[in-house]
């Protein structure tokens, strides 16, 4: 993502705000919470920050993205997040255990000093097979006797994260979707960026081109997208090959990177 864009500047959104309450509530509370929103508005850019502003002292959040390929093995699905976390070198163990164990360190509900909280995010959470969603369910569920009172007993926090493909009602998906939906405390949908969000990641862009500034965020603002207005800004800047943008060079750029393929 920094490669890509390597001087887009960081804007303040109501999809990181609502992101970083629910991330806090699932943390503190060991709670299983379901965000969606629209594709390409900051979720995931929204996500690194909140994994890593929240992790401090006792609190620990680990990010994870689903897989891109759908893929139905379990295994491998744990293979990967166990490498993504950080956990290596767990020999012949199988995999979901390894990992369930891992985030089952997590005492939330003990007195102050003995206290540890772990919130696991998944993102892009449409790309989860159903029988994948079921095993991080059960990994949760093996946080219920500390949810039901008892204080010194492990659990830890969920926040599954995905676009408006996740959790649709689809026959063969009602079952998951049933068991999550009555686990799930913390049900959130996402909106469309503000108006002043295009504004202010278009100004952080074209700062001194009044023009240009203008164009993307209107840009922005009608494909409800500021992934698209990122993408054009370092297309435009790649035709401009290294001299000064000019609004050919952007309105290409945006012809280009606003595809709907
Ligand atoms: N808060 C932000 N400040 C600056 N740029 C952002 C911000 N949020 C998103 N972007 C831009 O939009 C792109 C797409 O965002 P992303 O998080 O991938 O969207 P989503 O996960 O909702 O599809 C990012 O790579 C970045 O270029
Ligand atoms: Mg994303």
């Amino acid at each position: 993502m920094s490669a890509m864009h390597p001087i887009t500047p960081i804007i303040r959104t109501g999809a990181y705000s609502i992101l970083r309450d629910v991330s806090r509530a699932a943390l503190e509370t060991a709670r299983l919470g379901i965000v969606r929103g629209p594709v390409g508005i900051g979720k995931t850019f929204a996500l690194w920050q909140i994994a890593e502003d929240l992790s401090h002292g006792d609190d620990q959040v680990f990010l994870i993205e689903a897989p891109s390929d759908k893929s139905k093995s379990v295994r491998r699905f744990y293979q990967s997040a166990l490498y993504d976390i950080g956990v290596y070198g767990h020999g012949g163990a199988d995999p979901f255990d390894v990992f369930a164990g891992y985030m089952l360190r997590s005492f939330p509900f003990r007195r102050a000093g003995q206290r540890k909280r772990i919130l696991l995010i998944v993102d892009e959470c449409q790309r989860l097979a159903p029988n994948i969603l079921e095993t991080l369910r059960d990994a949760y569920d093996g946080g219920w006797l500390a949810r039901n009172g008892m204080t010194e007993e492990p659990a830890f926090g969920i926040l599954l994260v995905g676009n408006h493909d996740f959790l649709k009602r689809t026959r063969s998906e009602a079952a998951t979707f049933e068991a999550l939906r009555t686990r799930g405390p913390i049900k959130v949908e996402l909106p469309r960026p503000e108006a002043g969000e295009y504004w202010a990641l278009a100004e952080g862009l074209f700062p001194e081109n009044d023009a240009l500034r203008s164009a993307l965020a209107k840009h922005g603002a009608k494909r409800g997208n500021l992934r698209e207005m990122a993408e054009a800004h370092a297309l435009a800047r790649h035709y401009a090959g290294g001299g000064p943008i000019s609004a050919i060079h952007l309105e290409k750029a945006m012809l280009f990177a606003g595809g709907t393929m």
